[in-house]
């Protein structure tokens, strides 16, 4: 007998397979049983008619627990009522081994619970899609930057510096010397940039942010692109080009997930290229004016300041220009003011937040020596990064797409925590 895999169904209609699956959930009546079976590449509806099958067989397919592990042959059939469009027309089970009291079964959970059943929780249907969401962000990521002449450089997990600021560092021994779990990989993405031209990481990164919100995690993923000889202007045109082709890749690639998902996909059509940009100073002026007494120049915002301007576009919005005192050391002075720099955030849509930070970076020696001391870092451990700006330093430019907030976004997920198979939250490092 032939052995398939579900998504592989539709080449084989007609024909006799046989499928290594999971007894996701299972009806029956006196004639015929409908097994909901899933093997990991799919979900799919397998018929059992009593009229049809050895006697035998109809009882072993009546008495099927969640999560029993099954060999089942059946013949491929199309199926227009599924979204799918298949279903198994059974002719033989044979029980590999028998889930006993499945914790997670069709009825609610509470969300405490289901984290921690986190390791069984992945099996069902909407953690199954948000994964294969997750997925084609990722297969899409490198088929953007592979297209567009990027190398991808992979920076060092445990590090001497701290490029955001040293209040949320994972501190750790590195035999008899302190070192910090990364928080980004920008410095040393500085550093390859001026080796291979135009380059980008993809990486773990660790953030010890005491934030219980539904944007953070302790531990994310995080691309961080980096390009020399590449101006502010043009890192915001590479950044929108880059969220326009996975929103588009996931819409064209994951139809059943996000149906699945009951993601309203109208809301993510329209995210196309180029995306509006406000400056800081509008912002702060445009929520001042509507009701948002609570922020004032120099201060950074909040989600709901984020959201509220988010409200009026129906695509990602950058925000530019920030004030200097409100953003790390290495970024750019715009060129007519001293009191903002080169930068943007971009906030998406309905209310998700900041998906993307960037900005050009300094490069002038006497600068960023001034900066490094300004922010009182450690001289030593940023001396070779103070040396790229020694030797045929230029323009350059790059940013950071956070992986989980931007499958949260796409997914449509309430919270970060399912955008992410284990995650770290304030509370939680089990399982
Ligand atoms: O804005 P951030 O801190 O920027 C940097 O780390 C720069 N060094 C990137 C660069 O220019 N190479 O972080 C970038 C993105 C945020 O926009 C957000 O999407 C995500 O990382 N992020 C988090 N995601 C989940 N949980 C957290 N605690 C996050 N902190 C940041
Ligand atoms: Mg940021």
């Amino acid at each position: 007998m032939k052995k398939i895999t579900i998504a592989e169904m539709a080449q084989h209609v007609g024909e006799t397979v046989t499928i290594g699956a999971w007894i996701a959930n299972k009806r029956s009546s006196g004639k015929i049983a409908f097994l909901q079976l899933r093997d990991g590449s799919g979900f799919v509806q397998g018929v059992v008619v009593k009229a049809e099958v050895p006697e035998e067989l109809f009882a072993t397919a009546k008495g099927l627990t969640q999560e029993t592990s099954v060999y089942v042959t059946g013949v491929v059939k199309e199926d227009e009522r599924s979204s799918f469009g298949f279903e198994l027309g059974v002719t033989d089970v044979k029980v590999i081994h028998e889930a006993k009291d499945f914790p997670i079964t069709p009825k609610e959970h509470g969300t405490e619970f289901l984290m921690d059943n986190r390791h069984l929780w992945l099996r069902s249907r909407k953690q199954h899609a948000t994964m294969k969401v997750r997925n084609e962000i990722i297969r899409a990521t490198y088929e953007f930057y592979n297209n567009h002449g990027f190398v991808k450089v992979d920076p060092p997990i445990l590090t001497g510096s701290a490029p955001e600021g040293t209040s949320e560092l994972f501190a750790t021994k590195y035999f008899d010397e302190d070192a910090y779990l990364s928080q980004s990989g920008q410095l040393y993405m500085e550093a390859a940039a001026m080796a291979l031209g135009k380059v980008f990481s993809f990486g773990p990164t660790f953030r010890a942010e005491k934030s219980k919100t539904r944007r953070h995690l302790i531990e994310f993923w995080m691309i961080e692109p980096e390009m020399a000889f590449v101006e502010h202007d043009e890192s915001l045109e590479v950044q929108e080009q880059y969220v326009e082709h996975i929103v588009q890749s996931v819409l064209k690639n994951c139809k059943l997930e996000l149906e699945r998902l009951g993601r309203d996909t109208s809301k993510l059509e329209n995210v196309k290229a180029p995306f509006p940009r406000i400056s800081y100073d509008e912002a702060i002026e445009w929520l001042n004016n509507n009701g948002h007494d609570d922020i004032k120049w120099g201060d950074d915002f909040g989600a709901p300041h984020e959201t509220a301007i988010a409200e009026n576009y129906d695509k990602p919005v950058f925000i530019v220009n920030y004030p200097t005192g409100i953003k790390p050391f290495y970024m750019q002075p715009h060129p007519e003011r001293d009191d903002v720099v080169l930068c943007a955030d971009l906030i998406a849509p309905e209310g998700y937040g900041e998906i993307i930070g960037g900005s050009e970076r300094i490069y002038d020696y006497e600068l960023m020596k001034q900066r490094i001391q300004e922010h009182d870092l450690d001289e030593e451990a940023y001396a070779w990064y103070l040396e790229l700006s020694k030797y045929g330093a230029v323009p350059h430019s790059g940013f950071g797409l956070g992986l989980e907030r931007t499958v949260a976004w796409i997914s449509g997920a309430e919270h970060i925590r399912e955008s992410i198979p284990f995650p770290r939250l304030l509370n939680r490092l089990y399982p």
